[in-house]
């Protein structure tokens, strides 16, 4: 009986998961997302060239890889379709191999409205969504309101949606909104929803399955399953800062639920992070940068969102935080991303505990969001060189694939100072570091 593995975010999202996805999916028959939707922004580069992913697994740029977009995630069908249709230019057909579950629930125009007019009521206190209408998406589910992709077939979805659309109305009005000034990715209110509907007749050439039954199945028959995390453990509903979060359990525990596998059926959990933290939106940050440094992590990294390109904040890596998350999913093996960022940093400081309320902590306090956490910080010597190798004019890496197997495979590449630093994080934390990225392109890692 095969089990599930898992590749989760263990920060406040865009550690690269798209990356890595892309990267083991070679190992794996079938890559699944469980939570999250479009607020998801996943990069893979290869080849000189850069793909985004919002709803789509990221298993899809690898030929005879099976996607599957499990219950938990929510989607779009207007922003859907435009992923499918922009990666066939591309020439990735999705028709065969991309699945959707039918109980993942439909983001309506007016869920990305309510979006809008929650996060204009909240004023200063706003989250910094998405905007892509992701809270008022799940609370319909859990208020047992929504609409699921298995309904579009039904006969009366057009009633049930006009229904759903009517009472997300009334909730504007009460907080005093309306639609006439709104612009949805550019466009008005009305166009957005004509395209919206022309994406749910246009998802119809799609198998949508019972993930649960396919998944389990698939397990059973001795496939390889990669379940993809999106967001990060600090942005989970109910372990992140809440309420700066965004609506889903994106830790471990949401596999189970978003798939419907059951947790002895959980493998692996690849937990992955960022040599140094970012964070987008609103929210505590106890780590954040706001002088000359962050602004050098923000350049060498070019930390813009993926999703809706406004710069991240940007700050020391928080080792309580890992630590914590790392705890709550589980996690078996590390990956560290984006070292290359620091390689030309003297000094690299990290967080090791917290100081609040004039005690010292290595826990986060449950009142992270309005009391200040004063990082306590140890000072560890930067490695002050390039790791691996030479890129070419394109981006790509120099020497022939097979040159690199054998080059990533050795630790060799690794400066000391940064197997220092990667040795201080895994006593801190108790699990090994197996993988370290020093670049975007999916071949620029070195195995440990
Ligand atoms: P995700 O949401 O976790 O998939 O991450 P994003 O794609 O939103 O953000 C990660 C960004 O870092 C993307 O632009 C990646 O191409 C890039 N990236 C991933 N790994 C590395 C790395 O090791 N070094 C550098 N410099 N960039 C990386
Ligand atoms: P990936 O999968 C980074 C953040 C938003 C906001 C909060 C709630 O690319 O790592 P939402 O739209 O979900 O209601 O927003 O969560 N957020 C992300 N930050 N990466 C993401 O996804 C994110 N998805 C949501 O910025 O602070
Ligand atoms: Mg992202």
């Amino acid at each position: 009986m095969n089990k599930i593995d898992i590749l989760l975010g263990l920060q406040w999202g865009d550690e690269g998961k798209g990356k890595v996805v892309d990267a083991l999916t070679p190992n794996y028959d079938i890559v699944a997302r469980f939570q999250g939707g479009p607020n998801a922004g996943h990069t893979i580069e290869f080849g000189g060239k850069k793909f985004v992913l919002h709803n789509i697994p990221s298993g899809v740029l690898t030929p005879g890889c099976v996607n599957l977009i499990g219950n938990g995630v929510i989607i779009d069908p207007h922003i859907l379709r435009g992923e499918i249709e922009g990666l066939a230019k591309a020439g990735f057909d999705l028709r065969q191999t991309l699945l959707i579950a039918n109980r993942a629930h439909l983001i309506l125009p007016t869920h990305r409205a309510l979006d809008a007019a929650n996060e204009k009521a909240l004023g200063k206190m706003k989250v910094g969504t998405t905007l892509k209408g992701i809270g008022p998406t799940y609370t319909d589910k859990t208020a047992r309101k929504g609409l699921r992709i298995g309904d579009i077939a039904s006969a009366d979805f057009r009633e049930r949606y006009e229904s759903l659309k009517q009472h997300h109305l009334r909730q504007m009005t009460a907080v005093d909104f309306d639609l006439s000034g709104l612009q949805l990715d550019g466009m008005s209110f009305e166009a957005y929803e004509k395209l919206w509907f022309e994406g749910v007749e246009y998802l119809k050439q799609f198998q949508f399955v019972d993930s649960e039954y396919y998944i389990n199945e698939a397990l059973d028959n001795g496939k390889k399953v990669l379940a993809e995390g999106a967001q990060g453990s600090m942005l989970d509903v109910d372990f992140g800062s809440y309420p700066f979060v965004t609506s889903s359990n994106v830790i471990a525990a949401g596999v189970c639920s978003g798939l419907g596998v059951a947790p002895s059926r959980i493998g692996k959990v690849y937990g992955i992070f960022k040599a140094y933290c970012t964070r987008v939106g609103t929210g505590p940050f106890p780590t954040e940068l706001f002088d000359a440094t962050g602004e050098t992590l923000r350049q060498n990294g070019h930390e813009f969102g993926a999703t809706t390109g406004r710069p991240r904040r940007c700050g020391w890596l928080d080792l309580p935080a890992l630590k914590y998350a790392v705890m709550l999913s589980g996690v078996t093996d590390l990956m560290m991303m984006k070292s290359d960022v620091m390689d030309e940093f003297e000094t690299i400081k990290v967080a090791t505990a917290y100081r609040y309320n004039g005690v010292e902590t290595k826990q986060l306090p449950f009142a992270a969001c309005t009391e200040t956490m004063e990082p306590v910080y140890v000072s560890l010597d930067g490695w002050r060189q390039k790791i691996g190798n030479e890129k070419t004019e394109n981006g790509t890496p120099k020497g022939s694939p097979t040159e690199w197997e054998v080059k990533r495979r050795t630790e060799n590449n690794i400066p000391e100072k940064l197997e220092d630093y990667i040795k201080f994080i895994e006593n801190y934390v108790g699990v090994p570091i197996k993988f370290v990225s020093y670049g975007p392109d999916r071949t620029q890692n070195i195995l440990r």
